[in-house]
């Protein structure tokens, strides 16, 4: 179950509203990372307080633990991490590539050593549809190699991206017959690879829309290519996507690559950035960033960013009218240093917000239709600095 429906557009840019078995989320929208079935240091109350919509979760880690019949027993992921809205899960292409020289690839998946016990695995199209289809996660992801930037030491060379790429297109071949096999009630979305070559992406994003998913990604990005590459990629596959189909790009980004990918189309982002910066004191802010470490904080008053309305920044109006939390510059820079375990979830909690914010800000400026000025005033007042 899958329906999408574009309420504005605006040059390339989309304002869409999405309907999952879980629930509605309105596009574009930041999904934060909970790829152990927890979203790190943030409770899922805290979560809707910040106005979370979708979260992901990892069908490679929640495979490996609790493993799946702790979630059967449970009847998916929903239940167990106590999240009731829509969640979308990797397929584990990705975590399978992060694990570097510990895995074998063929034609049939791959096989690697659990980074949890050692022992030996292997992960296919239909085991990765298997195993989502135990979570119930409301966006299945398909199977797929995620090509590198770099291989072996070399850049990968157009015929090596060029494997990688049909290799996807037939896993994605065998995840949809798996998926339609199991029944699966939720939706299936392709990946679209090709490294950063556009005529393997156009070939590529072809053949899946020729398969016709409910929705698309794109794959391969945010792969330790410069940042130039990555904005061709953006520049070129996201537009090429069918217009009343969801585009998720995957893995991305800064504020401004959000903000760019959404100018170029793209309905759907995630990254641990908000959350992986929040745990090493790096916070995200409407005026430029911020390290929560630095001395010159040590006894300043003011809160992380004066226009931000998150836990951390703004604290919450109790009914008696009194406000819980809100806190200053100097408190989180002295939890940060000693080492409190309240600086990273106070961190995560402000950075999630933000991303959220900022998105919800461009769900607005496109209703309005003044995405482009507001684009322009975020960029300017990013590096206008704190
Ligand atoms: N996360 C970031 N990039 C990718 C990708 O190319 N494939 C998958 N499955 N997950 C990703
Ligand atoms: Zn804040």
């Amino acid at each position: 179950m899958l329906q999408f429906e574009l309420l504005a557009t605006e040059g390339l840019a989309r304002r869409g509203r999405l309907t999952l078995n879980h629930g509605v989320v309105q596009t574009p929208i930041f999904m934060p990372v909970g790829t152990y079935g927890t979203v790190k240091g943030v409770t899922p109350r805290s979560l809707e307080e910040m106005g979370a919509q979708i979260i992901l979760g990892n069908t490679f880690h929640l495979w490996m633990r609790p493993g799946l019949d702790v979630l059967q027993q449970f009847g998916g992921l929903h239940r167990f991490e106590q999240w009731n809205k829509p969640i979308l899960t990797d397929s584990g292409g990705f975590q399978v590539w992060s694990l570097g020289e510990m895995r074998r690839i063929s034609e049939e998946g791959v096989k690697f050593a659990s980074p949890v016990n050692g022992d030996r695995l292997f992960l296919t199209p239909e085991i990765s549809m298997q195993i989502q289809r135990i979570l119930n996660s409301d966006i299945v992801m398909q199977f797929d190699e995620c090509t590198p930037y770099e291989t072996k030491g070399h850049r990968t060379t157009e015929a090596e991206a060029r494997f990688s790429m049909e290799l996807s297109r037939r896993w994605a071949l065998r995840c949809q017959a798996e998926f339609q096999r199991l029944e699966n009630p939720n939706a299936l979305f392709g990946i679209v690879q090709g490294g950063m070559f556009e005529h393997l992406r156009q070939e590529s994003l072809e053949a899946l829309v020729e398969m016709d998913f409910p929705g698309y990604a794109i794959g391969g990005v945010s792969v330790g290519e410069p940042k130039e590459d990555m904005l061709r990629i953006m520049a070129h596959t996201p537009q090429r996507l069918p217009a009343h189909k969801p585009r998720y790009l995957m893995g991305v980004g800064t504020p401004e690559d959000l903000v760019e990918g959404v100018a170029q189309g793209v309905d759907l982002f995630d990254c641990v950035m908000p959350t992986r910066n929040a745990r090493n004191g790096h916070l995200f802010t409407r005026f430029g960033d911020l390290k929560i470490r630095n001395a010159r904080h040590r006894g300043d008053e003011r809160p992380l960013d004066e226009t931000c309305g998150c836990y951390t920044c703004r604290g919450v109006t109790n009914a008696d009218g009194t406000v819980s939390g809100g806190f200053s510059r100097a408190y989180l820079h002295h939890l940060e240093r000693c080492g409190e375990m309240l600086a990273p979830m106070l961190a995560s909690i402000h950075n999630l917000h933000f991303y959220l914010d900022t998105m919800r800000q461009i769900r607005e400026a496109l209703d309005a239709g003044r995405f482009t000025a507001w684009a322009q005033a975020f960029r300017e007042d990013r590096r206008r600095g704190v």
